[in-house]
């Protein structure tokens, strides 16, 4: 049994969340690992110390920093609100730290790529919070486009949408200023279909972008004469072009009223289409073509124990899995790389390709045109053409298949 010690930072949505995937994993896959729950940090002494042993850690602290150079951590976890990514994963990459982070890895592609430089040269495991490709259903999805079962991928059309600020009484937080968020519905929603796009058909080469903001002031703390400018979109759409010449458009909006967990998308091949929906994650719909005239429709496939991951779970098909099941999925291919020393996917390289593709739909919105995405920098520090399949999703880069990509 390998020990890994968990360093959490960050309680709130996906600190719960993490801390549930760590507890979870371990019982569901039978891992050669034994987790600690080493240390949580918070914004105070008191919260740390409530949320420790609300969360099962043995110790906590006010200060993040001191967490990620405490000699008993083997992996910092990182659940904090964007803005503070990149400092707290350089310092933990500097104190040799194994790295999970959330998404967005950073607030630009320029510090994703810092990131992602010094994680690679400390030759330390990254992996980034873009859970939804770990759902059965998904990795499902993947095989079967990777087997050819719809032909060749010709079109990509998704939305995720949510209504969490549809409500315009909706107080101010972090997540509508620049400075704490970066992009708004992009970086949190968008960010998830542009992972998911680039995993699912190709790498994307060029996209044409707008958005809006249509709640323009949120009161602070609930006080409606207390008013603060947002500072980031509700809304974004996009059109894509992918390196193998599909095409395809990405919506994403946080004020989309009645979409809870919006997640949608339509492949569209040569010889068939596959749709998914998020609010149903366990069904996957494929067209294939061939049918007789009069018996043509949607095959709604429920997943089961024949498929990627969903054994272990559940010997019965059609049951189905949850959100916190993703997050153990992920989980399990983080122990599972660093217990055995392989990549995992998707890593901070993985996350700053996504990256390159968020910063050039803001591009593209502020000039309203379509913007091509830059070729990626290697760790070599040379360039590498977006047309080919990322190294590290191939595996090249290291030799070996990396963990959590069928
Ligand atoms: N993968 C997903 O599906 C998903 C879903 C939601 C959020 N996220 C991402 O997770 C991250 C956190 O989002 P959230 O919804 O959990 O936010 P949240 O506001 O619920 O939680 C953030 C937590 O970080 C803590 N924090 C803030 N500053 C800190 C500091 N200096 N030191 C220590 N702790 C600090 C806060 O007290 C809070 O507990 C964001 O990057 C977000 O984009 C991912």
């Amino acid at each position: 049994m390998k020990k890994i010690r968990i360093g959490l930072i960050g309680t709130g949505y996906m600190g719960k969340a993490h801390a549930i995937a760590f507890k979870t994993a371990p019982a569901v896959f039978s891992l050669d690992t034994e987790v600690t729950f080493e240390m949580l940090a918070e914004v105070n002494d008191d919260l740390a110390s409530t949320k420790a042993s609300e969360l099962g850690f043995r110790r906590s602290t006010g200060d993040w920093r001191q967490l990620v150079t405490d000699p008993d951590i083997d992996i910092v976890d990182i659940c904090s609100p964007n803005y503070l990514h990149k400092d707290m994963a350089l310092a933990a990459i500097a104190a040799g730290k194994h790295v999970y982070c959330e998404k967005p890895l950073a607030m630009c592609a320029n510090d994703a790529l810092e990131i992602t430089l010094a994680a690679e040269q400390a030759g330390v495991k990254t992996l980034v919070g873009f859970n939804y490709a770990k759902n059965p259903t998904i990795q499902l999805a993947r095989e079967i486009i990777q087997q050819g079962e719809i032909g060749e991928v010709v079109h990509f059309r998704s939305v995720f949408n949510e209504d969490y600020l549809a409500d315009p009484d909706t107080p101010f937080s972090w997540r509508l200023k620049r400075q704490l968020s970066g992009s708004g519905a992009l970086n949190d929603l968008g960010s998830h279909i542009v992972n998911l796009a680039q995993h699912l058909v190709a790498p994307i080469n060029e996209v044409c972008a707008d958005s809006r903001t249509v709640h323009r002031q949120r009161s602070l703390s609930g006080q409606p004469d207390n008013q603060a400018e947002v500072e980031n979109e509700d809304l974004i759409q996009m059109m894509l072009r992918f390196s193998n010449g599909a095409t395809g458009s990405i919506e994403a909006s946080r004020i989309a009223w009645g979409r809870k967990n919006g997640l949608w998308f339509e492949v569209t091949g040569t010889k068939g289409s596959l749709i998914f929906d998020q609010e149903r994650l366990s069904e996957l719909h494929i067209y294939q073509a061939g049918q007789q005239q009069a018996r043509q429709g949607f095959k709604r496939i429920l997943t089961g124990p024949e498929h990627p991951d969903y054994m272990n779970f559940c010997v019965s098909a059609g049951h189905g899995l949850g959100y916190n099941d993703m997050k153990a999925v992920e989980v399990r291919d983080l122990l599972q790389g660093v217990a055995a020393d392989q990549p995992i996917w998707p890593d901070f390289r993985a996350a700053y390709q996504d990256h390159l593709v968020l910063d050039a739909a803001e591009a593209s919105c502020r000039e309203q045109r379509w913007v091509k995405i830059p070729a990626s920098v290697t760790v070599a520090g040379s360039i590498k053409d977006n047309n080919k399949q990322s190294e590290q999703t191939t595996g090249v880069l290291s030799g070996r298949n990396p963990v959590g990509v069928n």
